[in-house]
């Protein structure tokens, strides 16, 4: 089957023709514009058209669904919300004005600002009976375990945020899940160190109320740097919503059965945290500190270059981008100032990692490849500063991404189009044959 060459055009009637050598037949696919960005072909009647589905291991070319949240042009290394830049929202805005776009049409005003901070502050305790289920899990559990665990059964304890059809519902879970992530966050550091859980305070912002939780004790206050305290927050608006990612597409995907949404969200923090996916953050910190020196790079950009060698410089390539991350920008520039307010003159690691990105820009492999620092590859440099410990970097992430998982979940139950997800395959075992008889076989 070949693609002809003559698409059609003319607005909203274009198309494309597809032959089947085979048959010798064409078939038309309309293509769908998009508001900016590359058209898609509608291959919805492609099965009952020709007798064929499309083969597309990792989704590279696929659409699953129309979308007006996020938009991102990969070659140009371009992130929008609604419109707006990423490096624009960093800059002039924040999480929780993000998180309010992302429910609702645009960026709030004073006053909607005003009256969503208030919500999603109100919402961040969790119920009593939660605290116990912590008790269950090894103190060496992994915190990532423990959020796919606890997130899950929320679903249990708020029994009537899982009327998916009910939109004042929907709204409200998406608000319990933004407040309460970094709660069940913060919890799962304290239980995994043997301190008590620290209670979530009303006056501190969201970013700061996550410090709190995670680095007071009960005999101790912990005094919020502002600096520190504006860096998490710039973590979270980054990490916010990134289009149909793996985990996004899990929500998703659990999602179109109907499954609620606290038990869709947990598949997407399952989905997550592969090193492939969130938990690279974690994966550059344990590289750059096996590297130990900045003599070792070579060794390791050539480990990473040999085809023979499974390694990948974590915090390098993205399967959209092929361009530098925007995100990954930014962050580089927080970097710096978090270090210095900090007083941090010098910091070993992010001496190997401007070396290493400095070294992997200019070589041939990388340049060919179109492989660019992620975001991943100064936040886990961030983290670690402000004290956050490796096991808890994908955690964040997690926390992060509940908003944009969230919003997803919302945008597809509100989608008279969506189906039940549900890929086809090529299969290629065994044709059909006979069971032999176990005394036979
Ligand atoms: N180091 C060395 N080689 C790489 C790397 C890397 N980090 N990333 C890709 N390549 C090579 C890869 O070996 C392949 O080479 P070849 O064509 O010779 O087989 C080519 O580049 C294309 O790679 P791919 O795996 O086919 O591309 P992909 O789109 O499936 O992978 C990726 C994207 C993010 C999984 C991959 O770049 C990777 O493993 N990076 C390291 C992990 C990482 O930093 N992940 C965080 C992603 S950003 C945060 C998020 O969205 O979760």
């Amino acid at each position: 089957m070949a693609k002809s060459p003559a698409a059609n055009s003319g607005g909203s009637n274009e198309y494309v023709t597809l032959t089947d050598h085979s048959t010798g037949k064409s078939h038309d696919f309309p293509l769908m514009p998009g508001s900016t960005g590359p058209k898609v072909i509608n291959i919805g009647k492609l099965y009952g058209q020709t007798g064929h589905f499309t083969y597309d291991p990792g989704f590279t070319c696929t659409g699953a669904c129309e979308s007006k949240l996020t938009y991102i042009d990969g070659e140009a290394g371009i992130l929008m919300h609604k419109g707006y830049m990423i490096e624009d929202l960093a800059e002039h805005s924040d999480y929780m004005e993000l998180c309010y776009m992302l429910l609702n049409d645009d960026l709030p005003n004073k006053a909607e600002k005003a009256e969503f901070v208030k919500i999603i502050t109100e919402h961040s305790m969790i119920h009593e009976q939660l605290k116990t289920f912590y008790d269950g899990f090894r103190r060496g559990a992994h915190p990532m375990a423990i959020m796919c665990g606890v997130v899950g059964a929320l679903s249990a304890f708020y029994p009537d945020s899982i009327d998916i059809l009910d939109p004042v519902q929907r709204k409200i879970t998406a608000h319990r899940l933004v407040a309460k992530m970094p709660t069940i966050g913060a919890m799962a550091y304290k239980y995994s160190i043997g301190q008590p859980f620290i209670y979530p305070r009303n006056d501190l912002t969201y970013a700061e109320n996550f410090l709190h939780m995670m680095f007071a004790v009960p005999a101790a206050e912990y005094p919020v740097n502002p600096v520190v305290a504006k860096a998490m927050d710039r973590i979270f608006l980054l990490h916010a919503d990134h289009e149909q990612n793996a985990s996004t597409s899990t929500v998703r995907l659990a999602g179109s059965t109907g499954a609620n949404p606290f038990a869709s969200v947990a598949a997407g923090i399952a989905a997550l945290w592969g090193p492939a996916h969130g938990g690279a953050n974690e994966a550059v910190i344990n590289m750059l500190a096996e590297i130990g020196t900045p003599d070792r790079i070579p060794e390791y950009v050539d480990k990473a270059k040999d085809p023979e060698d499974e390694f990948r410089l974590f915090g390098f390539g993205h399967r959209v981008y092929k361009n530098y991350d925007p995100r990954a920008k930014v962050l580089q520039e927080s970097c710096h100032e978090v270090l210095n307010a900090l007083g941090i003159e010098h910091e070993p690691l992010l001496d190997i990692a401007v070396q290493l990105e400095e070294m992997a820009l200019k070589d041939e492999y990388f340049i060919e490849k179109k492989l660019f620092p992620n975001v991943d590859f100064y936040s886990g440099i961030i983290l670690k500063a402000i004290g956050m410990p490796t096991t808890m970097f994908t955690v964040l992430f997690a926390i992060a991404r509940t908003i944009g998982w969230i919003a997803q979940w919302k945008e597809m139950i509100e989608d008279p189009t969506q189906k039940l997800g549900r890929p086809r395959q090529l299969y290629t075992g065994a044709t059909e044959r006979s069971v032999v008889a176990l005394h036979k076989r």
